[in-house]
């Protein structure tokens, strides 16, 4: 049943069904292998969040592709270096390889905009985001997304790999915060 959720102490609403969003990704999926046909991507997802997005995208790809799977961790930098992220489980050299960032939403964008540039120092052949959940009136730092599933509103969402503190990822559908 597909109704209003309890998650911690806040309520959510339906938003995007299963459907919805299995539809949108097989859109996606057709588009990249046409798009990456005879170029062996290298789908790089990035976890937690991203799990479901990425084994459903991935199922719909039928050209030949690989798949890796990192963590974002940030520690503190130099003064000059501020904030850093390092890739956890990062053992593919990307040099002249075609990757495909696989990440579930982009909110303020500060994330892949810091993570991008140490892609960038292993010189891959070429760079593209795949993002289930894009929310642009919130997002402060530039970003280039190839490929997006939904444009949606600046407010709280969880399911489908999103969590609220933790809870929430399991939903098969994507609910909005209500209010
Ligand atoms: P950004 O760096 O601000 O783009 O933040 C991206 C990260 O914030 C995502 O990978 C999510 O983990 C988290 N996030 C942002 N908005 C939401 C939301 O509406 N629900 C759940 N997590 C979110
Ligand atoms: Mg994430």
């Amino acid at each position: 049943m597909y109704t209003t959720v309890q998650v911690h102490d806040k309520h959510f609403i339906p938003y995007l069904s299963e459907a919805v969003i299995q539809e949108k990704i097989g859109e996606l999926a057709a588009q990249i292998n046409t798009e990456y046909a005879g170029k062996r991507p290298l789908f790089l997802a990035i976890l937690n969040g991203s799990f479901m997005f990425a084994a459903d995208l991935f199922k719909q790809i039928t050209i030949d592709a690989e798949i890796s799977f990192i963590k974002l961790a940030s520690y503190k930098g130099t003064k000059s270096t501020g904030q850093v992220l390092t890739a956890i489980g990062l053992d593919i050299d990307l040099h002249n390889r075609h990757v495909i960032i696989v990440e579930d939403i982009i909110d303020t964008g500060k994330t892949l905009h810091s993570f991008l540039p140490q892609l960038h120092h292993q010189q891959p052949a070429s760079v593209a985001l795949a993002i289930l959940l894009h929310k642009p009136e919130a997002t402060e730092y530039p970003l280039h997304i190839d490929y997006c599933c939904f444009s949606i509103p600046n407010k709280f969402v969880v399911g489908y790999g999103l969590d609220y503190d933790g809870l929430g990822r399991n939903f098969k559908e994507i609910y909005q915060l209500q209010g």
